[in-house]
């Protein structure tokens, strides 16, 4: 490919458009080996790296229950702890689920190619390795054009059971870089599809018990899911998220976070820089800091904030730096899921027993 662009030069604008086929072609072609080796792969039980819209996806055969374990092993995540099964197409939803509401079958027509998974009543055959022993399934249909083929060449009778792609308790990767990083020679192969669109987890609703509820906030926004439900979701505040000291630690660099306001962000940085810490700074407004400060201004809006976010962790934690200060993003929905994520994420700095003042 490379190849070709360095002698094109000097072609007509009609030639170069022939040759620029020819590379995509090349490249098409490429890709398209790449997917069957990774379904050839994962149909003799390997464990394959892929990218979804949301974050990548350590992926293994839904119907083949030791594959599965690998994903586990890999990992580094509890065995009771239930995984996603990526489908390519809602019309298979009734091969992996019995009494599926209505409802959800509105949400799957509407937001599927797309960052929802829907947790169902499981049909019998799914294994106990993927539902972590419960009489549920989590499913979805991920909008990447990679992640659709590779289900495609896998046949409507698989499905990926995949979580994120990095270790337990840590920031899902949203490159194909980071899982090599992170999870090098322990995966069979990692398909590059680039950087991830939306770059946060999905978005969960849970039919299982009684009314929809949210279990996990993501892009696709409460208010729009309720637009299609005709009435209010279970589990989901509109005007704020819940209060950071009821979340499980997760979504965590290794070094400490703390989410501060813009003021005492900047107090904060004062202290800790005066004790001889090297610190490093998520902003959104604050103006000033002090001198020492690896300091990243992110993106005013939500959703761009969102497809950066875990990429700018991941550099900030590389740092080696003493503490990462997040300026926290105002509390309204559409900034749910980003929020959902650092407070997450500064729960787990709490339960390290790193102390601020602030
Ligand atoms: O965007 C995403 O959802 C990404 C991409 C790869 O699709 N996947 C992802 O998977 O974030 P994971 O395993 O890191 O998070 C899935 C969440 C977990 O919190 C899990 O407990 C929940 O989904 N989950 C899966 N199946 C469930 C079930 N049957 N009942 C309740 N929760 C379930
Ligand atoms: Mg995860």
């Amino acid at each position: 490919m490379t190849h070709l662009r360095g002698r094109d030069i000097s072609l007509t604008v009609a030639q170069q458009d022939t040759i620029d086929s020819e590379s995509d072609s090349m490249l098409e072609q490429a890709l398209q080996k790449s997917i069957q080796a990774a379904a050839d792969n994962l149909l003799r039980g390997g464990v394959v790296a892929f990218p979804t819209e949301t974050v990548y996806g350590l992926g293994a055969d839904a119907t083949n229950p030791e594959a599965v374990r690998r994903i586990f092993e890999i990992k580094g995540r509890p065995p009771n702890h239930p995984l996603i099964v990526h489908i390519a197409h809602a019309s298979l939803l009734d091969q992996w689920a019995r009494e599926i509401p209505e409802a959800a079958r509105r949400l799957a027509e509407r937001f599927w190619p797309g960052p929802l998974t829907l947790i169902l009543r499981r049909q019998r055959h799914v294994p106990d390795a993927v539902t972590g022993g419960q009489d549920s399934v989590g499913l979805r249909v991920p909008n990447h054009p990679l992640a659709l083929e590779l289900l495609r060449a896998l046949g409507p009778e698989h499905g990926l059971a995949a979580p994120s792609a990095n270790r337990f308790g840590r920031i899902s990767p949203t490159r194909a870089e980071h899982v090599r990083e992170e999870l090098g020679e322990a995966v069979d192969m990692v398909l590059d599809g680039g950087p991830c669109q939306v770059g946060l987890e999905s978005t969960i609703v849970s039919f299982v018990g009684g009314k929809p509820q949210l279990l996990r906030p993501g892009s696709i926004g409460v208010a729009e899911i309720e637009a299609v439900l005709g009435e209010p979701l279970a589990g989901a505040r509109h005007d704020a998220p819940r209060a950071p000291g009821m979340l499980p630690a997760h979504y965590a660099p290794n070094t400490p976070v703390w989410l501060l306001s813009a003021d005492k962000l900047e107090i904060e940085a004062h202290r800790r820089l005066a004790q001889g810490q090297r610190i490093a700074a998520l902003t959104l407004s604050v103006a000033a800091l002090p001198e020492g400060c690896v300091r990243q201004i992110m993106p005013p809006d939500p959703t761009d904030y969102a497809r950066e976010l875990y990429a700018r962790l991941r550099a900030m934690d590389a740092t080696g730096c003493d503490a990462i200060l997040v300026e926290a993003p105002p509390q309204q929905a559409a900034w749910q899921a980003v929020l959902d994520r650092l407070e997450r994420a500064a729960r787990a700095a709490l339960e390290q027993g790193d102390s601020a003042d602030a």
